[in-house]
Formats: structure tokens, C-alpha cells, sequence
């Protein structure tokens, strides 16, 4: 704790003094850290009922990339904050995305066995205990946001409100209702990415603007990042589910395998899922380059996750 503490303790221009501009070692340094307080978070889940607690930790210490986390750190770091609290505000967030892929692999939605190169929670535990560890990821990410270090009152309950909101019916829930239904347009697949898979972006972005004090201006700016990303990202995931070698999850389960099309391959194929992905890439190039700051280290940090060229065969 104590040097994870000393890490995430230092200020931005520490962070260059201590040559941390380069993005690899410092986006490494970011995902350690955020591993580091999720395992120390993980023990409490087993407070009462250990098989529970088993069941929501293996899916939590999972090797997910921490994408949405270390996406958070590596902004706030360019805006000022690196307290304690931009760590478990990123943790709570990555519990809500854990959440959101153990239910998203339940036989009742994709229906998929193979999750963070393991067993899904609902071949490991159960499909019962894998609905309860879900939910309760869900509340404990609320718990810990609304319990930041440092921050307290209005801005706590905001942050809380904005991750309930990227959940709730007009955020992750409402996208991956609009992912079960069939006839599918363009237009309708980039509602249901913005809901799905941009909403919890968005909210991440926000809870950083939130703990940095960003303004109304500075907000929107994050906004409009966060819904390219959102599309960006989904529709590369969604190439990637056609190719399926190396993404340690099942693989095809958008391309009709478990029923109709889904995603964005349901809308265009897969020809015009390609040319649609290089669309939304260069459009996420642009508003990385209109933000305030200079965010360079974190848009090559995006690149190595999402390459300007779509995921091919080979
Ligand atoms: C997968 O997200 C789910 C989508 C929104 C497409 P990630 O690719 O970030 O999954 P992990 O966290 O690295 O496992
Ligand atoms: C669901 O999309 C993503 C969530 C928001 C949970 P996918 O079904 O494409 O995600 P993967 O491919 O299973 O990770
Ligand atoms: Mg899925
Ligand atoms: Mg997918």
C-alpha cells in the first residue's frame, strides 16, 4: 500500500521530472497501481460470503487491460490530480466494467465461456452466483465512490450520480437491451454503442473532470472524446469478435453464432464494418487534438489499444 501510495502521491510534473512522459512506463505504472487497490479491495467481497466473494474476485483480478482506469489516471495526471482518489475512483469504475462483461456472458446475453483468457463466472460459479457477484461488483463500486478520499459533499454525490447514470437505462443497460434486438441500421448500432460502451467513457471522463475542478466548457470537450471512443472502440471489439484469435473471450458470439447478428456487423458486414471503424478512428483523432490540453501521451496510449487500421486476418 504504502508504495503504491508513494507512486500515485506525486504530482504531474513529478511525473515527467521522474521521466514518466513516455506513455508505455507510465501507462504501466498506472495499471499496476489500479491492480495493486483492486486486490487490495478484493478480500471484503469474502466478508460474509466467501463462495460470492471467490466468484467476484476471480472475475475482478482477471487480467483485463484496464483500459477505462488507466485511461482516467493518464488525463487526470495531464490535468493536476494523482491522489489516492483518482485511484479508487478508476477501480470503482473498472468493478462497474467487470460487472457489465459478467453479465454480458451470461447464457441469457451472449451466452459466452471464455472471459480475460479464464472460464466466464457462470462456468466457474454457477449462473445464479455469477447474477449475484454482478450486482454486487455494481454496488461496490458505488460504495468506494462515494467514499473518495479528499472528496467530499456535492462532488461525491455527483460522481456517484454519473456512474448511475452510465449503468442505468439510458447508459450500459439500455445498450445491451438494444444489443438483443435484430434489424439493425447504422444509425441504431451507434445508439446502441454510445449506450453501451461510450455512456461508461463518459462517466469516466467526468468523474475525472469532477476531481480536477474542470469547467462546463472543458466537460463537454471530454464528452465529445468519450463518445468517440466509445464508438471506436466497440466497433474494433466487434472486428476483433469476427477474427476471435487472441482476445482471450468467445470468439463469433456477434456474428449470428448464438442467434441473429449483433453489433455493428449485424448493420454493415464485415466489409462495411471495416470502412466504418476507419471512420470513427480519424474522427477520434480529431477530437483528441481539439482538447485544451496536450494529450498526446495519452492518444498513443489509445493507438497501441486501438491501431488506425482495423483487425485483419493474419
Ligand atoms: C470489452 O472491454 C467489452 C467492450 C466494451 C467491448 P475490454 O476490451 O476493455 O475488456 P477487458 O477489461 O480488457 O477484459
Ligand atoms: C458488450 O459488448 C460490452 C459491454 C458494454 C458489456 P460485447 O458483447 O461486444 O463485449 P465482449 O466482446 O463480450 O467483450
Ligand atoms: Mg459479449
Ligand atoms: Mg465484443
Amino acid at each position: 500500500m504504502s508504495q503504491m501510495n508513494d507512486f500515485i502521491n506525486i504530482r504531474s510534473h513529478e511525473l515527467q521530472q521522474n521521466g514518466l512522459t513516455d506513455w508505455t512506463s507510465e501507462a504501466r505504472s498506472w495499471r499496476h497501481a489500479i491492480d495493486a487497490r483492486l486486490a487490495e479491495l478484493c478480500p471484503a467481497f469474502s466478508c460474509r460470503v466467501p463462495a460470492l466473494g471467490r466468484a467476484m474476485t476471480d472475475a475482478v483480478t482477471a487480467p483485463g487491460k484496464r483500459f477505462r482506469g488507466v485511461l482516467m489516471a493518464m488525463l487526470s495526471a495531464r490535468l493536476g490530480v494523482t491522489s489516492p482518489a483518482l485511484i479508487d475512483a478508476a477501480c470503482a469504475v473498472e468493478l462497474i466494467h467487470t460487472a457489465s462483461l459478467v453479465i454480458d456472458d451470461l447464457p441469457a446475453m451472449d451466452g459466452a465461456v471464455l472471459r480475460r483468457a479464464q472460464p466466464t463466472t457462470h462456468v466457474a460459479h454457477g449462473e445464479a452466483r455469477a447474477i449475484l457477484a454482478g450486482i454486487a461488483l455494481m454496488s461496490e463500486a458505488f460504495r468506494i465512490l462515494s467514499a473518495l478520499p479528499g472528496v467530499y459533499g456535492a462532488t461525491r454525490a455527483e460522481a456517484v450520480a454519473v456512474l448511475a447514470e452510465a449503468v442505468g437505462p439510458a447508459g450500459l443497460c439500455g445498450g445491451q437491451d438494444l444489443d438483443l434486438h435484430d434489424g439493425k441500421s447504422l444509425a441504431s448500432v451507434t445508439t446502441e454503442q454510445d449506450l453501451k460502451t461510450g455512456q461508461l467513457f463518459d462517466a469516466a471522463f467526468r468523474i475525472v473532470a469532477l476531481i480536477n475542478g474542470c469547467d462546463e466548457g472543458q466537460i463537454a470537450q471530454l464528452s465529445v472524446l468519450s463518445r468517440g471512443l466509445g464508438r471506436a472502440f466497440q466497433s474494433y471489439d466487434d472486428l476483433l469478435d469476427v477474427i476471435g484469435a487472441g482476445t482471450g473471450k468467445t470468439a463469433r458470439r456477434d456474428r449470428g453464432a448464438s442467434g441473429p447478428d449483433k453489433g455493428l456487423l449485424a448493420a454493415t458486414g464485415v466489409e462495411g464494418a471495416v470502412h466504418h471503424y476507419r471512420a470513427v478512428r480519424m474522427a477520434l483523432q480529431t477530437d483528441f487534438l481539439s482538447l485544451w490540453f496536450d494529450a498526446q501521451g495519452v492518444r498513443d496510449y489509445v493507438g497501441a489499444i486501438l491501431p488506425d487500421d482495423p483487425p485483419g486476418p493474419g
